[in-house]
């Protein structure tokens, strides 16, 4: 047996004691009926901590994306504009098209999840005939796939500003929004200020096992809620998972910063190996993501590597590359595209875990570095 060091993702979090405690001993009721105590309380605490009038819990990150766009695109003919490498766009299937009827525009987005804004400005469309309706524009923040990157807060502002000027709704894909805000030691209130919608996930780095939430005016939530009933998403007794989001939020929450710390350490440890192969942008790396490229001029690509990162080898085990129990250590982590692999820390991740993955890492990116030499 091998000792797992899982940062594929934060969401494999699994929830704490004290939320399964909270969940065993939540009030409960229908929530339909809005009659679930723990539920409201939860809705009432992000309303207030996003500084909006109104938020809706749902099951999942994707849900509260798709039911933002259904009620802002709520006119046939509607597109939203949304950055090429976004989460909407990429990793939800085409739901918006799938499910709500809307066109989705990309915008490309730059290595720090931001888009030009003159770009935008130029491709808001609905004036003429032909053309789709612009009916809402989407940003992320953290951004995934730019690596857990902090959208500045004037660029949200500005574009924000532009938004307004056309009066087009601007929603943020928070799934990773309070670590957005650890980051910036700000509060979650400030980054949303410009934004008409937020969804926000508590069970990625927040730990909890269920739940995302959207966040805006009474008139959107109370659309939202009709939204989400439609789609599946009207629950019950959800306050148990209510219970575990509102122990995230007062618990793991204010821990985020950790993760950060521990996935600035991991990639300066990468990074400190100066190898040809593999290579990191710590100093532009934010939060909880470290994205280690590998060369285009190795034959490498990131398959090779997450499967050797899962194997164990005998002369690892006979250094340092193991447990104190003498167990072989196993690093999981996902592949965005053929040279790029993502680590994601979380709260599972002790001190100790991220120096057995240090390890292992190190032992498999020198011995891989020198099995496959860079082409010149
Ligand atoms: C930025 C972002 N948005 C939305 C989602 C979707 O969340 P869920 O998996 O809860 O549907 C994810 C999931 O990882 C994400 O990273």
């Amino acid at each position: 047996m091998a000792y797992i060091v899982d940062l594929r993702s934060d969401t494999v979090t699994k929830p704490t004691e004290s939320m399964k405690h909270a969940m065993v001993n939540s009030a409960v009721g229908d929530d339909v009926f809005g009659e679930d105590p723990t539920v409201n309380a939860l809705e009432s605490k992000l309303a207030n901590l996003l500084g909006k009038q109104a938020a809706l819990f749902v099951p999942s990150g994707t849900m509260a994306n798709l039911i933002a766009i259904m009620v802002h695109c709520n006119k046939r003919g509607s597109e939203a504009m949304v950055g090429n490498l976004s989460h909407i766009f990429r990793y939800e299937q085409g739901g918006a098209a799938h499910v709500a009827g809307v066109l989705l525009s990309t915008i490309q987005n730059k290595p720090d999840g931001t888009f030009d804004l003159q770009e935008v400005e130029n491709r808001i469309r609905g004036s003429d005939i032909h053309e789709p309706i612009t009916s809402m524009i989407a940003i992320e923040n953290t951004h995934n796939v730019c690596g857990g990157k902090v959208l500045p807060l004037q660029w949200v502002d500005d574009l924000s500003e532009l938004c307004k000027r056309h009066s087009i709704p601007l929603h943020l894909d928070g799934a990773r929004l309070m670590n957005a805000a650890a980051y910036l030691s700000a509060s979650p209130e400030r980054l949303v200020r410009g934004v008409d919608s937020v969804s926000m996930c508590f069970s990625k780095g927040l730990s909890a096992p269920v739940g995302s939430a959207l966040v805006g005016s009474y008139h959107f939530i109370q659309q939202a809620r009709r939204m989400r009933k439609m789609l599946g998403g009207g629950w019950r007794q959800a306050g148990v998972l209510a219970a575990a989001a509102i122990v995230a939020l007062d618990e793991i929450a204010p821990q985020l910063g950790l993760d950060h710390k521990r996935a600035y350490r991991l990639g300066k440890v990468v990074e400190g190996l100066f190898l040809k192969t593999f290579s990191v942008d710590v100093e532009s790396q934010h939060t909880n993501i470290v994205l280690v490229r590998i060369s285009e001029r190795s034959s490498l690509n990131a398959d090779q590597v997450l499967t050797r990162l899962a194997q164990v080898s005998l002369a690892e085990t006979q250094g340092d590359c193991k447990t104190p129990n003498d167990e072989g250590v196993i690093v999981k982590a996902i592949c965005f595209n053929d040279k790029t692999m993502r680590f994601t820390l979380h709260c599972e991740v002790s001190d100790a875990d991220l120096w057995l993955a240090i390890m292992k890492i190190t032992f498999v990116f020198k011995e891989l570095d020198a099995a496959y030499p860079i082409k010149s």
